[in-house]
């Protein structure tokens, strides 16, 4: 058994080298699947430690490392980072700022790729103790929505073996140091789809010739809104919005064709399935009384993220460790996605927020923002919890 307290130690001594590689990959970021420098510093870093089979590049890209640590008789735990920086102007002023102009870390991937380093560092140093081995994921793309990192990386085989995965998000709406957890479904699914409705177009004055497309996507649209009143749970969230609706080029022209386009967001698997079987039929049931043709295209873009008991079990021992039990609470569930719940598909897994938000520091703005910043203090402490995730499900599975 390893002391945690020994962990925290080491973990404080590796602060600044955590803390430079944040700024390094902070400097130069890269957007989804253009990630290879990053994954080249990653990788060189990653050889330096010992690791092994590791391997760069993913989906004929340069993108992406795996690599392993190789301890004694035990489970494979797999850790995951996500490495992809956003399409936006960096505002913070920070001396370390993007040097790419149209392209900033604002999530805080930066600082993943930089915890799940200093978590490599932590359990090298201590692999000949390891009852198990670690699986270190730097996943590219994870907010390409199409196309996922995590589901190209999966196709390569990452998972393979893989008896848990952990992963931990940076998440400024949370104070600097909390770790925000929560069981079950922990953040929701995202889906896009898209419907054409044909009908007859013709003369504004002569609807009797014509099938009037306009109308029926008006029935459709508030149609909908029956999803989530009457089809679903209603202890479980489910979002259906439109955000596009069009139709027609003049006022005397009744069109041939209207489109709406919209996104929809669910807390279970179970949801997700009943919202698409609705919006298909709902749609294709009004356009066919009002005599209208339709195609529907749905895009499932990620699943609900969901965590397994014994995993987050795990991950939140390794918090109250790193962080003090005090720090570590039930948050509510998030409703943006992500691709790590495409891991969660296939094997236990578990994921959770790590609070970088300190006012005083100006890093409680939020993601996505020009001026969105991480709170560096915590990144240690982040590389403890990871690497205290992976010798938590090793040790429990001694017992
Ligand atoms: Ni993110």
């Amino acid at each position: 058994m390893i002391d945690p307290s020994e962990l925290n130690t080491r973990s404080e001594a590796l602060r600044d080298e955590i803390v430079g590689h944040r700024r390094a990959l902070h400097a130069r970021p890269e957007l989804a699947w253009k990630e290879i420098e990053t994954s080249r510093y990653i990788e060189e870093k990653l050889r330096a430690l010992g690791c092994v089979n590791v391997k760069r590049g993913f989906k004929g890209t340069g993108s992406g490392v795996v690599a392993d640590i190789v301890g004694g008789a035990g489970p494979l735990v797999a850790l995951r980072a996500d490495i992809d920086a956003l399409p936006l102007t960096e505002e913070t002023g920070l001396p370390f700022a993007s040097a790419v102009p149209g392209t900033m870390h604002a999530c805080g991937h930066d600082g993943h790729a930089a915890m799940l380093l200093g978590a490599a560092k932590l359990l090298t140093e201590m692999k000949e103790r390891l009852s198990g081995s670690v699986r270190l994921i730097f996943q590219p793309a994870e907010e390409s929505g199409y196309d996922s990192g995590a589901e190209a990386m999966i196709a390569e085989g990452v998972l393979e073996g893989v008896a848990a995965i952990g992963g931990l998000h940076l998440w400024s709406p949370l104070p600097s140091g909390k770790l925000g957890w929560r069981r079950g479904a922990c953040m929701a699914s995202a889906d896009i789809w898209k419907a054409t409705v044909r009908g007859k177009g013709g003369h504004g004055s002569a609807p009797q010739e014509t099938i009037d497309p306009t109308v029926a996507i008006a029935h459709i649209i508030t149609m909908l809104q029956t999803i989530a009143s009457r089809e679903t749970d209603p202890r479980e969230s489910v979002v259906v919005s439109i955000g596009r609706v069009e139709a027609g080029t003049a006022p005397n022209i009744i069109p041939e064709s209207a489109l709406l386009v919209g996104n929809v967001r669910t807390t279970s698997r179970r949801a997700r399935e009943t919202v698409e079987e609705r919006i298909r039929g709902i749609i294709g049931g009004v356009s066919a009384a009002l005599r209208c043709a339709t195609t529907v295209q749905y895009d499932r873009v990620y699943p609900v993220n969901v965590n397994d008991d014994a995993a987050l079990d795990a991950l939140r021992a390794a918090a109250e460790a790193a962080l003090g039990a005090e720090n570590v609470e039930e948050m509510p569930i998030v409703m943006g996605s992500e691709d790590f719940s495409s891991y969660g598909e296939k094997v236990p897994s578990a994921f959770a927020m790590l609070g970088v938000g300190d006012a005083a520091k100006g890093t409680d703005r939020p993601h996505h923002s020009p001026r969105f910043d991480i709170d560096e203090d915590v990144l240690c402490r982040g590389a403890a919890v990871l690497a205290g995730f992976a010798l938590t499900v090793m040790e429990r599975a001694q017992r």
